[in-house]
């Protein structure tokens, strides 16, 4: 997800990690100077910045202020109509979600997530346990808010759910499968293949037009199942942190 244009306060973040964070996406580089005067005047001690990874000038001024580059994602899309009825392979089945699932789902997600790749891990100075914790409640808050899923699906082939995933309605036909992944313990069996079916069958099932999905570069293995499916990416980005005084 890109940040807003102009920086604001991340109110959730804030609480979770207990210091004021802020986001802002530039778009130009005299609004990364802007950015930083903004959080100095407003006690902000972490200004988290993303911007497209096309954009050299705004990298390099993002540098020059004194940001740390945290990590590079991608995002993918896949359209649905061009495809025939999906169909899941067998061996591996699956079920919507309800609320007697937050605890064991929430568990699960910060098994999944410890020790992620993402920006707010590769953080030193963000500590490890609070960065899982923030998959954990994203998880148990998704059966909550339908802002954040309108569904999750989980794998129900094993004692525990094996896989989880959190999907997203962005209105006109778009989704987005925002947050999952494979339990430690069933990893290398194929598990990512299946829960990218069952999710691409949830949306077609509900006549969505376009899912998107993304990762941090790195992940190369799942995107070689994306590209299998028919996903083509359509954008590059990086993540950045600046550590101000307060
Ligand atoms: C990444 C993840 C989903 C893979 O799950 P998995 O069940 O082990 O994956 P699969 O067995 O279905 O393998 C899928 C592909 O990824 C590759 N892969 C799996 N783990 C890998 C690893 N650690 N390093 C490199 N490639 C890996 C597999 O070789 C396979 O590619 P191939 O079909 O071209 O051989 C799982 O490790 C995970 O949940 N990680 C943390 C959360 C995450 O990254 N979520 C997804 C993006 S937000």
């Amino acid at each position: 997800m890109n940040y807003r244009r102009d920086p604001s306060v991340s109110e959730w973040d804030s609480a979770h990690f207990g210091v004021r964070i802020a986001t802002f996406g530039p778009t130009e580089e005299r609004g990364v100077t802007h950015a930083v005067s903004w959080a100095q005047a407003n006690e902000i001690a972490l200004l988290m910045a993303r911007c497209p990874a096309s954009r050299t000038d705004l990298t390099l001024s993002l540098a020059k202020e004194g940001f740390t580059m945290m990590d590079t994602f991608v995002r993918y899309k896949l359209d649905l109509l061009a495809h025939p009825e999906i169909q899941a392979k067998p061996g591996g089945a699956a079920r919507e979600a309800c609320q007697a699932d937050a605890s064991e789902i929430s568990q699960l997600a910060g098994e999944v997530f410890a020790n992620y790749i993402g920006h707010f891990h590769n953080d030193p100075r963000l500590p490890g346990d609070t960065c899982t914790d923030l998959y954990a409640q994203w998880a148990r808050n998704a059966f909550t808010d339908t802002k954040l899923a309108r569904a999750v699906l989980i794998g129900v082939d094993n004692a525990r759910s094996s896989w989880f995933a959190l999907l997203k309605d962005h209105g006109d036909g778009i989704g987005e499968i925002v947050l999952g992944g494979v339990a430690p313990e069933a990893r290398g069996q194929g598990y990512y293949s299946t829960l990218m079916l069952h999710c691409l069958m949830w949306f077609q099932a509900h006549n969505f037009a376009i899912v998107e999905i993304d990762t941090q570069l790195p992940n190369l293995g799942i995107q070689r199942v994306w590209q299998r499916l028919g996903f083509e990416i359509f954008y590059a980005g990086h993540t950045f942190h600046k550590w101000l005084p307060v």
